[in-house]
């Protein structure tokens, strides 16, 4: 079983982060999301892994490197443009060679990690299951969750006998509130029908169309419905729902300085290096190394990435990333702040907001 991770694209719906960065790098509770598939992989006892890379290639291989770390062999995948997730499967196919493979979307979190995904796939087909020896062996096997917002995804409709009967990739009309999550598995018939397939008519080769393919040319399609959270995390608001989620699951640890004026309460993570001083952090919450906080409040589902600096500041449910500086913010709430951005209240006269704003940036003043 190898592992490809599909971590090109165009990440639209984070911009402006994503004019700059590769939204799989943007951190979730201090790491990067990327980092939970690559761990997902590991635990799951796969060990080559490919990943598919566009633009932000280089950010992506510094961040990852070879893959030791996370114990996993990697080899990188440059794809030109981002032309869908079945095109992702063609260009991978001399990595992949005729082994099974699991393929995660960089910018998925799954709560469950997919090595109980996994056994039950490779069960299934070695028939090691007694349970299910009349039965083909799956040619694929799909994720599953209810959402309220189908649309937004590839959609199944399961038939009468409990099998997936069709995919649809983002319909208007959803025939049910089924969203494919972004792990997959297949075995080798995956790459004829990526073959087969013709672009949708947003110009993308659709792993959903090809997943289609395979159960009208006869294939079983095997499927899962998720009982633990799933996020996409393409969008501020799943983002931020992603963060307060993975918090609610960190152990209390302080490796940095909490002078006696500060307050820690709850779940609450200081890294090594960071300065809390004269300030409250009610968790869930994580303080990247050698930030600084100074009389200042970090409100829960917060989390602030290394090297910044938090001055008079009031902060709940966001995330700040590396090397910012906030200052003299009375309140700041639900926001994503980047990479080394400044934040402050002037002061100065006459009143006003003054903004330099990236581009395609959200600002919502009170
Ligand atoms: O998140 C689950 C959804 O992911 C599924 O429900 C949909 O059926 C599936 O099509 C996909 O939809 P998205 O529109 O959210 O996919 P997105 O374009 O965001 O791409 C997902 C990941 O794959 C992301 O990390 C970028 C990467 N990617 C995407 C494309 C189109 C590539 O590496 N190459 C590509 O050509």
């Amino acid at each position: 079983m190898k592992g490809l991770i599909l971590s090109g694209g165009a990440g639209t719906r984070l911009r402006p982060i994503t004019h700059t960065s590769a939204k799989q790098l943007v951190p979730v509770a201090n790491k990067p999301i990327l980092y939970f598939g690559l761990e997902d992989m590991a635990e799951a006892g796969i060990t080559e892994v490919g990943i598919i890379v566009g633009d932000t290639r280089a950010e992506i291989a510094d961040a990852v490197g070879d893959g030791s770390r996370f114990g996993l062999k990697v080899t990188y995948i440059p794809q030109d443009a981002p032309l869908g997730l079945a095109h992702c499967v063609l260009i991978a196919r001399d990595f992949l060679g005729d082994d099974d493979f699991v393929m995660y979307l960089g910018d998925n979190l799954l709560r469950q990690g997919i090595a109980e995904f996994v056994a039950a796939f490779e069960a299934d087909r070695s028939h090691t299951s007694q349970d299910h020896v009349d039965d083909d062996p799956p040619s694929a096997q799909i994720l599953l969750a209810h959402v309220h917002d189908p649309q937004r995804f590839g959609v199944a409709e399961i038939g009468d006998d409990g099998e997936v009967v069709r995919l649809v990739e983002k319909p208007v009309d959803p025939p049910s509130d089924l969203a494919l999550v972004g792990v997959y598995l297949f075995d080798p018939s995956i790459h004829e029908a990526v073959r087969a397939i013709a672009p949708s008519p947003r110009g993308e080769l659709e792993i959903t169309d090809a997943i289609q393919w395979l159960i009208d040319n006869g294939r079983r399609v095997r499927h899962e419905v998720v009982d633990g959270w799933w996020i996409d995390t393409g969008k501020l608001d799943p983002l931020l729902e992603g963060n307060r989620l993975v918090l609610e699951t960190i152990e209390p640890r302080v490796d940095g300085d909490v002078d006696e004026d500060s307050h820690l309460l709850g779940r609450v993570v200081i890294e090594a290096g960071a300065k809390i001083i004269n300030s409250t952090v009610r968790g869930p919450a994580i303080i990247g190394e050698r930030t600084v906080l100074r009389n200042s409040y970090i409100g829960p589902y917060t989390s602030v990435y290394y090297d910044c600096e938090v001055i008079n500041t009031e902060i709940e449910h966001s995330i700040v990333l590396e090397q910012s500086t906030i200052t003299d913010v009375p309140r700041l709430a639900d926001s994503l702040i980047g990479k080394e951005a400044v934040v402050r209240r002037s002061g100065a006269r006459p009143r006003a907001n003054r903004l330099m704003v990236g581009d395609h940036s959200v600002i919502d003043l009170e």
